[in-house]
Formats: C-alpha cells, sequence, structure tokens
C-alpha cells in the first residue's frame, strides 16, 4: 500500500515507518522536523518538509501524490506538564492540525486513518489494568486534546466514511531492537531519556519523583510498551479497519509494571553507570500505578509486545545512548 506518515521523522515515527517499510509498503514521511530529525529519515521513503498547519501543503500532497491508501498520523505535541502551562499550543498543534489532516483527506478520498492516541485520554484510574472501557476524564490538556481528537474522529467515520485506528499508547520506550534508529528526542521529559541523559554524564543527577506512593518501592509504576512493538501495532491495525471496514480504539501496552526504581537498578545493571538520583517531590497529576490492559487488542489485531520486557527497553536504548 502507499501510506503517508505525518510525523514519520519522530521518535516514535521512525520506528513506525521502518515497520511499514519492512512490511513491503511504500512510504511517504511528511514532517516539519520541529522534534523530528532528518536523521531519522530513510532512503527508501520519500521525504516532504511540511507543516500540518498549512492545509495547502497537505492537500497538494494527498491530492497529487501517488494516490495513498492511508494515513498514519503522529504529528503532536506530547509533553503533559507542557500542555498545562500552554494549552495554546497543544490546541493548535494536536487539535488544529488533526482538523486540517482530516479535511484534506476527506477532500481527496483517502478513507483510512491510524491514530497515535494516549493512555492520558484515561486520566486517574479508577481500577487496574486499564481497558478501553475505563472512564476518560482527562487529567491534563494533552489527554484532553487526544480524546477531543477521538471524538472528531468518530463523527467523521459516521458522516465521511473514514475509517480509523486510534491506539491509545502507554509509556513508550526503547530503540529499535536492529539498531537503525539513532535519533535522539531533543530535551527529553520522560523517564528513560532522562535516565539515559544521566548515565552518559549530559546531566548530572536525576530526580525520583516521589518515593512515597502506594507501591511496593514507594515510587510510581508505569506500563512500558517497547516502540517496536507500538510499531508493529500501526501496521497490524491498519490491515484490520481495511479488512473488517471497520473503526477501533485499542490499547498498546505490555500489561506490566515497572517502577522507577525497578527501571533505574536494571539500568544500572545493564550500564554499569552509577546514575546518580535524589528524591524529589511528587510530580502534580502523576497517578501511582498505570498498567494497560492490552486483551482487545490481541483478540481482534492478534498483536502482543514481544519486546518491552525492561532489560530490552534499556539496552536498545543504551545502544543508542552510549
Ligand atoms: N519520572 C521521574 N523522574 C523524571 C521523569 C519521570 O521520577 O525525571 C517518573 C514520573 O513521575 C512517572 C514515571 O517516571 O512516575 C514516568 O514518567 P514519564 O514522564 O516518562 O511518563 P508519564 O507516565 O508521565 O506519561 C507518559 C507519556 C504520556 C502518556 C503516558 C501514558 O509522556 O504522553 O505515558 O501512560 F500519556
Amino acid at each position: 500500500m502507499n501510506i503517508l506518515i505525518i510525523g514519520g521523522a519522530g521518535y516514535i515515527g521512525s520506528h513506525v515507518t521502518r515497520e511499514f517499510l519492512d512490511n513491503g509498503h511504500s512510504c511517504t514521511v511528511y514532517d516539519n522536523l520541529s522534534s523530528g530529525l532528518r536523521e531519522n529519515l530513510f532512503s527508501q521513503a520519500e521525504f516532504i518538509h511540511g507543516d500540518i498547519h498549512d492545509y495547502c501543503s497537505l492537500l497538494e500532497v494527498m491530492k497529487n501524490k501517488k494516490g495513498f491508501d492511508a494515513i498514519i498520523h503522529l504529528a503532536a505535541s506530547k509533553a503533559a506538564g507542557e500542555s498545562m502551562l500552554n494549552p495554546q499550543k497543544y490546541s493548535r498543534n494536536n487539535i488544529c492540525g488533526t482538523i486540517n489532516i482530516l479535511n484534506a483527506a476527506c477532500e481527496s478520498g483517502i478513507k483510512n486513518i491510524v491514530f497515535s492516541s494516549s493512555a492520558a485520554v484515561y486520566g486517574e484510574p479508577q481500577y487496574l489494568p486499564i481497558d478501553e472501557k475505563h472512564p476518560t476524564v482527562p487529567e491534563n490538556f494533552y489527554g484532553f486534546t487526544k480524546l477531543e481528537i477521538e471524538r472528531i474522529l468518530s463523527w467523521y467515520c459516521k458522516l465521511k466514511n473514514i475509517r480509523y485506528a486510534s491506539l491509545r499508547y502507554f509509556n513508550a520506550a526503547g530503540y529499535d531492537v536492529k539498531g537503525r534508529i539513532k535519533g535522539l528526542e531533543q530535551n527529553p521529559a520522560n523517564l528513560i531519556p532522562i535516565i539515559m541523559e544521566t548515565a552518559c554524564g549530559i546531566r548530572k543527577e536525576m530526580k525520583i519523583f516521589g518515593d512515597d506512593y502506594d507501591t511496593q518501592d514507594g515510587s510510581c509504576i508505569r506500563d512500558y510498551i517497547h516502540v517496536n512493538d507500538l510499531a508493529s501495532g500501526h501496521v497490524i491495525a491498519l490491515d484490520y479497519i481495511i479488512k473488517n471496514n471497520k473503526s477501533i480504539v485499542v490499547n498498546l501496552g505490555s500489561e506490566t509494571g515497572s517502577s522507577v526504581k525497578e527501571v533505574l537498578d536494571i539500568t544500572r545493571n545493564e550500564t554499569g553507570k552509577p546514575i546518580p538520583c535524589k528524591i524529589a517531590e511528587r510530580r502534580p497529576g502523576d497517578p501511582a500505578k498505570l498498567t494497560a490492559s492490552a486483551s482487545l487488542a490481541f483478540e481482534l489485531l492478534g498483536w502482543k509486545a514481544k519486546h518491552s520486557d525492561m532489560k530490552t527497553i534499556i539496552k536498545t536504548s543504551w545502544n543508542v545512548y552510549k
């Protein structure tokens, strides 16, 4: 198939592009390189330097290119903390940007969309593991934008026959197990890249945000999902919505939880680095524990995490950072 991957030069987007190429698809990456990197591009995929706010450019690409069968939409701002300080940026990039993409898709007759959603749509967990029936009450503006987009998608599905897969990612982590992707995220806000930067000496020390949570070791537990597993989920989800002529909303998670201290210990073991850290205040809005139920993804798509054990996540990350 001919696939347009919007945001394909980013951390997750580059892994997704690699996976579509590996599965024999023809890929075009559309990215404004605001956080994506040229070094994340592949010679086998055409690259278009373009912005999702440029409706004319989107339309021209979608109408005049090879006749795309599907759009994979990963272009977004993604720092939950920042979204609470600068909601305008998140409204514009996430909501307005997606509306441009959807309207251009409608105007050019592209019917299939895979959308990067997030576990942030659920908010504070009311039960664990979190399945797709869990209430959606986002705690931050970022999660709100993802939920709004899911709602818009469901209307476009009803009114314009758009088929979509909304993939609710848990904590994306790790790097390509075959070592083909090496672009480092700039100014990361997530735990594992921060631990990696501390292991390399880019940072002097890192902070553990709270060690008085109601968990075994007092630090927060998250469901880390290897980015190659996330990537395979996109390919399988696209096949599914096309074959079944149906839209889906599914979690992509590993169904296991690791605490901040566990991640730190495994990284110290794998890297041999001391990784200085100190206990800091709790970060506002952090639930003690988040784990996914991925049984719907397994039931519908036969998808299961294969590379998401913490050792593989840390080894593949260290491969790039060291
Ligand atoms: N943490 C630290 N120190 C740091 C950074 C993080 O202790 O320097 C802790 C956090 O408090 C949290 C855990 O590490 O307990 C993971 O934090 P991240 O910032 O890496 O990830 P979040 O769980 O906050 O959020 C991530 C994505 C969201 C997504 C969510 C889904 O950033 O977009 O996973 O579970 F919605």
